[in-house]
């Protein structure tokens, strides 16, 4: 069922685990997401990213998620991802969406306020929940670069004070988490996440949780209530797709090659929801 963001990060903040936020660009990845949702009876979120909505179009992401999340017996919620700009996000509430996120890490703090204030002027009167930026998470996510020497962590006062001002219900915070393949393995300031956890009650969002090992997302999950994965699905989908046409190089049919990168990609999904400690929470 398709259901808005606020209810499931509702209920992974008050149940003490975190939910995955995958994101979606076509129908097999859709189901690989919900398929495995079901399959743990885990409440999940799927997210269209800028890369996402230049692919297929809005009108295709939002009604394929539909179907799915209606579909559904597990909660769903359809969230933009990395939101640039107000006009995008009335877009996306028109056409569906039950959660938005408006991006504005790159603004001045002030002008980061002001743009969520508005997203959530719009946003809740139509039961749309809004994910805000505060700090700034490295990496690159399509169009979205931020170079190491830019990102900044967030700081454990201001997010109080935005979060308070805001009333975002979910805040995206930089810890040392960032977008895409790591190149060693990451380092995650749980000391000021964990400060940031007692100075504001706003369910806190992990970004760039790709490749983040096992032994810090479990840390991390007591603290966040929403962890996105992109990259990670990517490489099982690609790379069941390069073994079987290695497998089989003259392979013609479509869904015979599609049909292994969505049951990889299902798997992975499965994994991070045991991980987050969402399965069996719907
Ligand atoms: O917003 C999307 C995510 O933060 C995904 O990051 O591709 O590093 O998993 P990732
Ligand atoms: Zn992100």
């Amino acid at each position: 069922m398709l259901v808005s963001g606020r209810e499931i990060l509702q209920a992974a903040r008050n149940g003490g685990y975190a939910v995955g936020a995958f994101n979606l660009n076509n129908m097999e990845i859709l189901q690989a997401i919900v398929e495995a949702a079901e399959e743990e009876r885990s409440p999940v979120i799927i997210q269209a990213s800028q890369g996402a909505l230049k692919y297929a179009g809005i009108e295709y992401i939002a009604g394929l998620a539909r179907i799915a999340a209606e579909k559904a017996t597990v909660p769903v919620a359809l969230n933009l991802d990395h939101g640039t700009s107000f006009s995008q996000v009335v877009q996306c509430i028109r056409h569906g969406f039950t959660a938005v996120m408006i991006d504005g890490s790159k603004l001045p703090f002030e002008e980061n306020i002001a743009i969520v204030q508005k997203v959530v002027e719009v946003a809740h009167p139509n039961n749309v929940s809004v994910e805000a930026e505060l700090g700034k998470i490295g990496g690159v996510e399509d169009d979205i670069v931020v170079s190491d020497r830019e990102a900044t962590f967030t700081d454990p006062d201001e997010a109080a004070e935005f979060a308070e001002r805001t009333k975002c219900d979910a805040l995206a915070i930089a810890i040392g988490t960032a977008h895409g393949l790591y190149k060693g393995e990451p380092k995650l300031d749980f000391e000021r996440l964990r400060e940031i956890r007692e100075k504001t009650d706003v369910p806190l969002v992990l970004h760039g949780a790709s490749g983040v090992p096992d032994h810090a997302i479990a840390i991390a999950r007591q603290y966040v209530s929403k962890i996105n994965i992109d990259t990670e699905l990517r490489v099982a989908f690609s790379k069941a797709i390069v073994d079987h046409l290695k497998e089989h190089p003259n392979e013609i049919d479509p869904r015979r090659v599609l049909g292994p990168a969505k049951a990889a990609m299902k798997e992975v999904a499965r994994a991070k929801m045991r991980l987050f400690g969402s399965a069996g929470k719907a």
